[in-house]
């Protein structure tokens, strides 16, 4: 079994946006509550934030964080959450069937922000809300002083403004989930007025419009159809999300749900450039992949979800699924489409941070832990900079359920010239076979291997939890052979490598 590509710093598909390493925290089960912020955690700050949180979260590279929903944010009133906590009220969350407490808010999220050294991504509430209250957060967050909200939060001691860039008009408002959910037609009118009001508080805004929260949802295709051609001078970005899980076992199509990622943005990019074209617009519509995972949603469905009227409990346990191996090689597989995709895709938030189907898991009083879905993560965020390479890439196929015939090696490459690093990411999708890929870096040069990073276990069910929270780590690939103008490597079944060669 073998598989060859090439790699030449020659032929670029474009820069690295750093943005592609976002992540998302939203006021949803223990992300916020329990996760990032546990006052009476022995590692708690003075802010009551857990500062091995705060580790775990730089360790992993995050560059912005997207706040504070998803759903959540369809039904929140952002003033909620600002001023003295002792006067914050306690809301019901509809989205999540939990109460809220409203503890932590836009100015304490900004100063954790601060901590991890991460950029604020804020979504405004389209569901129930609209134009005034999005004028007024931008108001609160980015006016210096001298009027009312933003002098409220110079009062709440934030004397320099939050200078917050990017800017989510709603969330999955294609979703008939959403509070607020209508018409693609219902909510470009909406986007178009808030982008406009927005840009005439502050011109440097990027603002993102709701894509499809799925590209399986019925409206997909024409839903960013009509909401672009409304909104398209006004935004920078159309969302995208996806999430992917194993259906009755087809552990075969999931491993190639990149493909589903990959036709995605690739529709995507093309229903953008089809209303580009018949505007005569010279501006390329940015794709942001805002929310993309592995989440067992059947779970959550059948087991977590909350319903009863007597029932709203604070920070339940919801959505926290436990990864393994195998779902950390599709999320690998994931980060490689997005990377490859890096001229249209220019944001991206790994849904979500922490305990919320999420890299980095909590206990109360208790430790930390990373999941296996951390590793690949934190070595793309690191190693994947300067740009993204054509690749080309000869591979065995196999057969699945879902896409038909599909590659059984995945790759991207990226060659960061400044650096004299050239990485290569790679996954194996075979249940059993492995796989030796040549590759020919006869372009490069000379190369000598800097590092070989494998992800692989001989039970692809292996997970880290929190009675062996080291179970699963990364080992280093040893079969690597650097020759003159090639590099060999073997890639288990059901395994991610990453190369970085200098
Ligand atoms: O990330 C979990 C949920 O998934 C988000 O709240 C929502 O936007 C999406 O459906």
């Amino acid at each position: 079994n073998r598989a060859h590509l090439t790699v030449d710093p020659h032929f670029v598909v474009g820069p690295i946006n750093r943005r592609l390493f976002g992540s998302f925290v939203e006021h949803l089960g223990r992300c916020v509550y329990d996760g990032i912020y546990e006052p009476g955690h022995p590692s708690a700050d003075e802010e009551g934030f857990r500062t091995d949180v705060i580790d775990l979260v730089r360790e992993l590279g995050v560059t912005a964080v997207r706040y504070p929903g998803g759903n959540f944010v369809s039904g929140y009133r952002w003033e909620d959450g600002v001023g003295p906590r002792e006067e914050r009220p306690r809301r019901l969350d509809l989205a999540w069937h939990s109460t809220e407490t409203n503890e932590v808010g836009l100015d304490e999220f900004a100063s954790w922000l601060s901590k991890v050294d991460a950029e604020l991504m804020y979504a405004v509430n389209l569901g129930t809300r609209g134009v005034q209250e999005a004028l007024d957060v931008l108001e609160y967050a980015n006016v210096r002083s001298g009027t009312r909200l933003s002098d409220w939060r110079v009062a709440n001691g934030v004397a320099e403004p939050h200078r917050v860039r990017m800017w989510c008009l709603g969330n999955e408002m294609d979703g008939p989930w959403q509070l607020g959910h209508g018409t693609a037609q219902d909510y470009a009118q909406l986007a178009v007025k808030t982008a406009r009001a927005m840009r005439q508080l502050d011109p440097d805004l990027e603002l993102v419009a709701c894509g499809s929260s799925g590209a399986g949802m019925p409206t997909f295709g024409t839903w960013e159809r009509v909401v672009l051609e409304e909104t398209y001078d006004e935004v920078d970005y159309i969302s995208c999300h996806a999430y992917y899980e194993p259906k009755n076992g087809d552990y075969g199509s999931f491993l190639a749900s990149a493909v589903n990622m990959d036709r995605f943005i690739d529709s995507v990019a093309a229903t953008a450039d089809h209303v580009k074209a018949v505007r005569g617009s010279d501006k390329t519509m940015q794709i942001s992949f805002d929310e993309w995972n592995v989440w067992y949603q059947s779970r959550y469905n059948e087991v977590d979800r909350i319903t009863h009227i007597d029932e709203w409990p604070v920070a339940p346990r919801l959505l926290e699924d436990s990864y393994s191996v195998a779902d950390a090689v599709v999320f690998a597989n994931l980060m490689i489409s997005l990377v490859r995709h890096a001229d249209r895709v220019t944001s991206a938030s790994l849904a979500q941070l922490v305990n919320v189907i999420a890299p980095i898991m909590t206990e109360p009083g208790g430790p930390a832990w990373r999941q296996t879905t951390f590793f690949p993560f934190a070595i793309t965020s690191q190693w994947a900079t300067g740009q993204t390479l054509e690749l080309k890439l000869d591979s065995p196929t196999y057969e699945t359920a879902l896409y038909g015939a599909v590659p059984v090696v995945d790759a991207v490459a990226t060659h960061d010239a400044e650096a004299g690093a050239t990485s290569v990411f790679l996954v194996n999708r075979s249940l059993d076979q492995e796989v030796t890929v040549e590759i020919d870096t006869s372009t490069l040069g000379a190369v000598t291997l800097e590092a070989a990073h494998l992800l692989h276990d001989d039970d692809m069910h292996a997970a880290n939890t929190l009675e062996q929270p080291e179970r699963v780590g990364l080992r280093p690939n040893d079969s690597v052979v650097v020759g003159d103008r090639s590099v060999a490597v073997t890639l288990p079944p059901v395994s991610w490598t990453a190369l970085r060669l200098r």
